[in-house]
């Protein structure tokens, strides 16, 4: 008999996301086993718990989501989840902390059907929050010089180091204050791509800096909360061409999220070893949009 696909989403919020949870059963789960508060401690016996229950031809059939607003101990328990699986006991495992890997695989793909993002610059506004860091990194694997700026140089920097961790070579991160003017004049003027990432309700940029913007081909503001994050780009906006630009707000990006979330849900129980996160939904999000071409 075909077991049912069971997704068990970990979330480290004191109740596990409804949100998550509704959109986990539209993509396909049949069942859905809910662990709310999880620390990174707890995750080892958990993990263990699902591998050891069902045989290994099986194990397709179960797999993790972990969540939560608190991105830094999500991607801990992510961590510990892949560490306690081994050969052939594997499940899979997808981390999409309160959205922030599906949003910025979302906004960046939306970037990529009007510029070669290889060898361009971008400028991403409040680079130091979730979606903002992933919008930066997978800018930087795609080959793109990346300014990231922030309120706090230290704290721009900080999320540069971090990436530098991760391998990305120094060129390609330029971390920079929102608060000095030479270097955000700067950025603003060599960047042909700008993504706003900042908090809800906060403006990034005025209307004015984008008309001084004249390098700039596309861009996304993910803030969906008045005031908007970047002055004159509306919130419904979807590639919308104003002059040498095009621009997406945050509903904009918003349906390709969702069928990014979806699909990477649904991938899960395609085999029993998907790790997914940002970089892979890249590859899911390309994936939707060319099967969506082949049909239209
Ligand atoms: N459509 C979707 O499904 C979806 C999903 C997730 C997120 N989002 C949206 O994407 C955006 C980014 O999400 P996030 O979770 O990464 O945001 P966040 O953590 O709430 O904030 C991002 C950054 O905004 C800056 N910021 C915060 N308060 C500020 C203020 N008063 N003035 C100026 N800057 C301020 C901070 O950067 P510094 O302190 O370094 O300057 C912060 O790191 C949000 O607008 C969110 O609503 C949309």
């Amino acid at each position: 008999m075909t077991k049912r696909r069971i997704l068990i989403q970990l979330d480290t919020d004191a109740q596990a996301s409804v949100f998550d949870a509704v959109v986990a059963i539209d993509a396909g789960a049949e069942r859905l086993l809910q662990y709310a508060n999880v620390k990174p401690e707890q995750v080892r016996d958990l993990v263990h718990g699902a591998m050891y229950t069902r045989g290994p031809q099986d194990l397709k059939n179960t797999a993790f989501f972990i969540g939560g607003s608190n991105v830094v101990h999500g991607e801990q328990v992510y961590r510990n989840a892949i560490d306690a699986m081994f050969d052939p006991f594997r499940v899979s495992v997808m981390i999409d902390c309160n959205g922030s890997n599906s949003t910025a695989a979302a906004a960046v793909i939306s970037a990529s059907r009007h510029l070669d993002l290889e060898g361009s610059t971008a400028l991403v506004l409040a680079a130091t929050g979730p979606v903002g860091q992933r919008v930066a990194k997978i800018l930087a694997n795609e080959k793109c010089t990346v300014y990231l700026s922030s309120r706090s140089l230290d704290r721009s920097q900080e999320c540069v180091d971090q990436l530098l961790g991760q391998g990305i070579p120094a060129h390609r991160l330029i971390a920079i204050s929102s608060a000095d003017q030479l270097w955000t004049d700067k950025a603003i003027r060599e960047s042909q791509v700008v993504f706003g990432c900042g908090a809800a309700g906060v403006r990034l940029m005025t209307a004015e800096q984008l008309e001084q913007a004249t390098e700039l081909r596309v861009a996304i503001d993910l803030n969906a909360v008045p005031p908007l994050g970047i002055e004159g780009i509306g919130l419904t906006d979807k590639g919308v061409q104003r002059g040498d630009r095009v621009d997406y707000g945050a509903l904009g990006v918003g349906g390709l999220k969702m069928k990014i979330h979806k699909a990477s849900v649904a991938s899960l129980f395609e085999s029993n070893s998907r790790a997914i996160d940002c970089q892979e939904m890249m590859i899911i999000g390309r994936d939707i949009l060319a099967r969506e071409k082949t049909v239209s």
